[in-house]
């Protein structure tokens, strides 16, 4: 009897899920004659056995589209709202990979999806990952798919708005993705030539942004773009966190930390257009990104990237290897351990090559 598969998509959709999802399910049929089995909306699908069958027909003409074709949530296997109350459905997952006979459950998502499928490695399954994301934070991996698209649409967005800011003399400031890890708007960044970058790594002195605005102007340039990660955060909002993390702060700066990490939601740079404004004169306009970073055919590189993932995936699959996401190394693949990749966020390290670069170029980090 043929070995059946089963598959899902989980947390924020990325370009390049159904890439892989295609790589994957063509390589699973076609190379070792197994049959595929999609789980709609990612692991809420799974609990509820909302199912479709990816034969071959349903894997033709999807490797460009973008989203998912299985749908996606950010549900977790363990907490999980079912009627108004946040449930623990580990059980009913469980029952549903074996009422189907399942083999392998093969979970494509970023961070969040790679600690569920770990979560259900544990109860015994045979779970395989594949890295993706436009914040390109999951650890172990060089790269995950939807990240070269990302980079792609904001890098476009940075060369667009230089012509506008360019003829009204202004300070234009691009809110990219991004909420921890500052790989988007540092990439965009360099490669659209941004005069200040600001990234949730390296918190920002506002009056030193400033400083190098005025120092442009006064050398001729009167414009300025600065594309900053939605997680980038002042030097004061910085050490609120730090005295929460530490727990060394009053009982009041320990609420207002909190305050800030849950208000790091696209719209943050608004003060910081405000700010800037007011400490160089020159007007700030603030244009937020938001989901066109997500939507859309993937590029050509991620579309590689998934099928080489999607591919690689079924070989293990077919050679029985689990417990492991498909990480990218060069042009190759490494298995590594889910164990090593839940919990960890892949951040920029402060003295990365990127950083380097951009400081060369006489970018100013805000530091
Ligand atoms: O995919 C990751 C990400 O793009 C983050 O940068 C962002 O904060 C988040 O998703 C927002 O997604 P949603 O609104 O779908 O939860």
């Amino acid at each position: 009897m043929s070995k059946m598969i089963g598959i899902l998509t989980s947390g924020g959709d990325s370009p390049g899920l159904n890439a892989a999802i295609r790589g994957v399910g063509k390589a699973l049929l076609g190379r070792y004659g197994m049959k595929v089995l999609g789980f709609r909306d990612g692991f809420r699908g799974m609990m509820e056995n909302r199912t479709q069958l990816l034969d071959s027909a349903a894997l033709s003409g999807i490797l460009t589209l973008g989203g998912t074709i299985l749908g996606t949530s950010r549900d977790k296997p363990y907490a999980m709202p079912v009627a108004g109350r946040m449930r623990d459905m580990t059980d009913v997952i469980v029952d549903n990979y074996r009422k189907h006979h399942l083999d392998a459950l093969v979970c494509l998502g970023g961070g969040g999806t790679q600690k569920n499928a770990y979560h259900l490695m544990k109860q015994g399954l045979n779970v395989i990952t594949l890295p993706k994301t436009i914040d390109n934070d999951v650890v172990l991996t060089d790269v995950s798919f939807g990240y070269d698209t990302a980079l792609g649409i904001a890098t476009e967005a940075v060369d667009r708005l230089h012509s506008t800011t360019h003829s009204h003399h202004r300070i234009l400031i691009l809110e990219l993705m991004g909420n921890k890890a500052g790989w988007l708007a540092l990439g965009a960044g360099i490669a659209g030539g941004a005069d200040v970058i600001l990234i949730p790594e390296i918190p920002y002195d506002v009056k030193k942004v400033a400083a190098a605005i005025l120092r442009r102007s006064h050398n001729g340039q009167g414009f300025s773009i600065i594309a900053v990660a939605e997680g980038a955060m002042s030097l004061q909002e910085a050490a609120k966190i730090e005295a929460v993390k530490g727990k060394t702060g009053k009982q009041k700066e320990i609420q207002t930390a909190k305050e800030v990490i849950a208000g790091h939601k696209p719209g943050n740079s608004l003060l910081l257009a405000q700010q800037l404004e007011g400490l160089t004169g020159l007007e700030s306009r603030l244009t937020i990104l938001g989901y066109l970073q997500r939507g859309g055919t993937p590029s050509a590189g991620d579309r590689l990237l998934a099928t080489r993932l999607g591919t690689a995936c079924a070989d293990l699959v077919n050679k029985g290897e689990f417990g492991v996401m498909v990480a990218a190394r060069g042009d190759g693949y490494k298995a590594v351990a889910l164990k090593d990749v839940v919990g960890k966020r892949k951040t920029v390290p402060l003295d990365h090559g990127w950083i380097e670069s951009a400081r060369s170029v006489h970018t100013c980090l805000g530091d």
